[in-house]
C-alpha cells in the first residue's frame, strides 16, 4: 500500500521505516527540512537501536522517501499522523499545535476515500472533533494509538502486543480492512486486535500510561515505607510480584519514571479530566506524579547526607542522564535531575552517559561530562548510578573502589548487587532496600 507519516520525530520516523518493511510503500512528511535531509541520508535523528538498520534498507529499496512537501503525500491511501503532542508551556494539558497543523497540511491534499490514521497521543475527543474536517474534504478519520517503547521501538512497531482501531460506525467494516491491510503482518501471526469508537482508542492509550506510571510509583511509595522500616523494597516486588494478578515487571523502585510520555501524559490526562468535570475520578494520578518527582529528591538528600549535608565542592560521579538505558532521550529525565540539583547543591558534578551527553550538554551546559566512565569515577567522592546502563550495571566493585576517593555509591535504580558492592568495601545505598 501507498501510505504517507505526518511527523518525522520519534514515533514518526520509527513508523515510517517499519512499514516499508512490512512491505509498504512510505512518504515520511515534516516541516523541519534538516531532519529530512538527515532522515533521506539515512542519517536517525536520535539514538533507537535497529532503526538505522531499517531505514537503510528503506531507503535502498526505493520505497521510502522523505519530504517537507505535503503535496508528495497526495497519492497515498492511508495517512498516518504521528506528531508530537508535548507538555503544554503553562504546564497544564497537551499542545495541540502539531496535530492541528499537521491535520491542516493534509486536507488539501487528500484524494476522496482516503484515511487519516491518528497516532499521536491525544487529549480524549480530539479524534471526534478531526473527523468533522477531514470528513468534509471527503476522506475518513480512524484513531490508532501507538504504545512502542524507547529502546524497542522497531519491535513494538514490527510485533504490537496489540492494535487498536478507534474508528467512525458507519465506516467501520471497511475501515477495519484497510488497517488490516496495513498491518497484515502483525494480524496474520495473531496479535489480538481491538475495534472500538474514537473516545475508547485515545482513552487506552492515556489509560495503559497512566496505570504504568501508577505501578512505578505505587512501588516508589512502598521505597518510602521500606526506608522507615528497613525492608527492601526490591524482595518485596519480587514477593508480590508473584501473584499472576500484579506482575513482576514496572515493579522497579528507584528515582522514578520520566521520558516523552509517562510524566506529560499523566498531566495531560489530568488537565482533560478536569475539563470534563472529573478531575476526581484521576485525582490520584496527581500523587502517582509527587511521588514520582519526590524520590528525585529523596536521591540528592541521601548523597548530601553522607557529606553531612555539606556536598559544595564535594566530587560527585553521576552515571548515566537518560531518562532509561537503550536512548539518548533525556526528555523529563530524573537521572539528568539528580545530576542538576546536585550542582545546584554546590558539588562537584561530573556525569556521563553511553549516549545522552551531547543531548545533555545543549540543555545544561554548565554540567560537566566525563569522556568515559573511567574519568567521571577518577577521585569521586560519591559515585551515583542514575540509568541502569549494561556497562553500569557490569561494573566490577573492586576495580572501581580503587579509582574513587571514597567509596560510596548511591544505586538510583536498585541496579548493583548490594552484597558484592559492600563485601569490596563500598558503603551501599539503595532506594527502600
Ligand atoms: C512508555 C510506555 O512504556 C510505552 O508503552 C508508551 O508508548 C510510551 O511511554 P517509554 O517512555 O519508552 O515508554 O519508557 P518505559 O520503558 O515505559 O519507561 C518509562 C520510565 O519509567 C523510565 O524512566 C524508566 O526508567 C521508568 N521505570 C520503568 C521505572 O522507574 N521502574 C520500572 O519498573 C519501569
Amino acid at each position: 500500500m501507498k501510505l504517507s507519516v505526518f511527523g518525522c520525530g520519534y514515533l514518526g520516523a520509527v513508523h515510517a521505516a517499519a512499514m516499508v518493511s512490512l512491505g509498504h510503500e512510505v512518504i515520511g512528511v515534516d516541516p523541519d527540512a534538516a531532519k529530512i535531509a538527515k532522515l533521506s541520508a539515512g542519517e536517525t535523528p536520535f539514538f533507537e537501536p535497529g532503526l538505522p538498520e531499517i531505514l537503510a534498507e528503506g531507503i535502498a529499496s526505493g520505497r521510502l522517501s522523505f519530504t517537507t512537501d505535503p503535496a508528495a503525500a497526495a497519492d497515498a491511501d492511508v495517512h498516518f499522523v504521528g506528531v508530537g503532542t508535548p507538555q503544554r508551556k503553562d504546564g497544564a494539558g497537551a499542545d495541540m499545535t502539531y496535530v492541528n497543523q499537521a491535520v491542516a497540511d493534509l486536507i488539501p491534499h487528500l484524494k476522496p476515500g482516503a484515511l487519516v490514521v491518528g497516532k499521536s497521543t491525544v487529549p480524549v475527543g480530539t479524534a471526534a472533533r478531526l473527523a468533522t474536517l477531514v470528513e468534509q474534504a471527503g476522506a475518513r478519520l480512524a484513531w490508532n494509538p501507538e504504545f512502542l517503547r524507547e529502546g524497542f521501538a522497531v519491535k513494538d512497531t514490527i510485533e504490537p502486543d496489540r492494535l487498536v482501531y478507534g474508528v467512525a460506525e458507519a465506516t467501520k467494516d471497511q475501515d477495519t480492512e484497510i488497517l488490516d491491510s496495513v498491518y497484515a503482518t502483525a494480524i496474520a501471526s495473531g496479535t489480538p486486535r481491538i475495534v472500538t469508537d474514537y473516545a475508547t482508542a485515545e482513552l487506552v492509550k492515556v489509560a495503559a500510561n497512566s496505570f504504568l506510571a501508577t505501578k512505578i510509583s505505587f512501588i516508589n511509595a512502598m521505597a518510602e515505607i521500606a526506608e522507615v522500616t528497613g525492608a527492601d523494597v526490591t524482595q518485596l516486588a519480587d514477593a508480590i510480584g508473584h501473584d499472576a494478578r500484579i506482575g513482576r515487571r514496572f515493579l522497579n523502585a528507584g528515582v522514578g519514571f520520566g521520558g516523552g510520555c509517562l510524566p506529560k501524559d499523566i498531566r495531560a490526562f489530568t488537565a482533560r479530566a478536569e475539563e470534563l468535570g472529573k478531575g476526581e475520578s484521576v485525582a490520584f494520578l496527581k500523587q502517582v506524579d509527587e511521588i514520582n518527582l519526590r524520590r528525585r529528591q529523596r536521591l540528592v538528600d541521601l548523597v548530601s547526607d553522607s557529606f553531612d549535608g555539606q556536598v559544595f565542592g564535594r566530587r560527585v560521579a553521576v552515571l548515566g542522564l537518560a531518562f532509561k538505558p537503550d536512548s539518548d532521550d533525556i526528555r523529563d529525565s530524573p537521572a539528568l535531575d539528580v545530576a542538576v540539583r546536585l550542582k545546584g547543591l554546590g558539588a562537584e558534578v561530573i556525569s556521563h552517559d553511553p549516549e545522552a551527553m551531547d543531548n545533555a550538554r545543549r540543555v545544561h551546559p554548565q554540567l560537566d561530562y566525563a569522556t568515559s566512565v573511567d574519568e567521571a569515577l577518577a577521585g569521586a567522592e560519591a559515585v551515583v548510578v542514575v540509568t541502569e546502563w549494561k556497562q553500569y550495571r557490569e561494573l566490577d566493585p573492586a576495580a572501581t573502589a580503587s579509582a574513587v576517593a571514597r567509596p560510596v555509591v548511591f544505586d538510583g535504580r536498585n541496579t548493583l548487587d548490594p552484597a558484592a558492592w559492600r563485601a569490596a568495601g563500598w558503603t551501599y545505598t539503595g532506594m527502600g532496600r
